[in-house]
């Protein structure tokens, strides 16, 4: 199954892959990026990269650092980052070769069709998804990231006892990410910022501390996922 053909519609533009391929910024040629879509072998790199399992994912990680952070904090593990803007991904691949974090990958793209396509079900240990954009207007609704379906996915992408870790500033977003999550029968609350060390000894994205650093308050929840019942 390739996602070459996958006609996801959902982000500013429409299609993601059409936009950054009439991009006028260059594409990212790095060992630390994986284009499955336009660079021949890449497809067989991601599913190597993925293959042992245990991988830490984050979707959206806008400013590099935090991506960095966290192949810090799991020295063992296979880490990869999605992003869709550019300029961020080549950021963050330039601080993963400069700092040599060999087990840190980035693809440029909306993160839906690869996960689909190239990550095998049970690969995750955890999932990051922080300070997701909360889409505002009724009609874009749709293209927001904590939907049914996206969280079907996720959970069948998790290992049992893996962790969905989200977080938001926006009280709406915030009240809808626990409930569309909790309305999954496969997923539990484990812990929320207030009570819980694992989210804790985390670190910290750069929208989360922009929020510590001007009081603004903010949302985090880590769900795991169960058995199904
Ligand atoms: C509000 S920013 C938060 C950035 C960062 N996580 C933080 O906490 O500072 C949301 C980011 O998610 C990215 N993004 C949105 N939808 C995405 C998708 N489907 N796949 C990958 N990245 C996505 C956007 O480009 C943006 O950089």
């Amino acid at each position: 199954m390739g996602a070459r053909n996958a006609s996801h519609v959902g982000l500013v533009g429409g299609s993601l892959e059409e936009r950054l391929q009439h991009s006028r910024v260059p594409p990212i040629e790095s060992a630390w990026v994986l284009a499955p879509l336009r660079r021949e072998g890449d497809e067989e790199r991601l599913r190597e990269f993925v293959a042992p399992g245990g991988v830490h994912l984050e979707i959206g990680f806008g400013r590099s650092h935090h991506l960095a952070d966290l192949a810090r904090h799991f020295p063992d593990a296979p880490v990869l980052g999605f992003e869709t803007r550019r300029a961020w991904c080549r950021m963050a691949a330039r601080r993963a070769e400069r700092e040599g974090l060999s087990h840190l990958r980035v693809i440029e793209g909306d993160a839906r069709p690869y996960l689909d396509a190239w990550v095998p079900d049970g690969s995750l240990a955890a999932c990051y998804i922080l300070f997701p954009d909360p889409w505002w207007k009724k009609r874009h609704h749709k293209r927001r990231l904590f939907v049914p379906e996206f969280v079907e996915r996720i959970h069948a992408l998790l290992a049992p006892g893996g962790a969905l870790v989200a977080k938001t500033d926006v009280p709406a977003y915030a009240d809808l990410i626990e409930s569309t999550v909790l309305d999954h029968a496969g997923f539990s609350l484990a812990g929320t910022t207030a009570d819980d060390s694992a989210l804790e000894a985390l670190p910290r994205s750069h929208r989360e501390k922009k929020c510590l650093e001007l009081g603004i308050p903010y949302s985090a929840f880590r769900f795991v996922k169960e058995p199904l019942r």
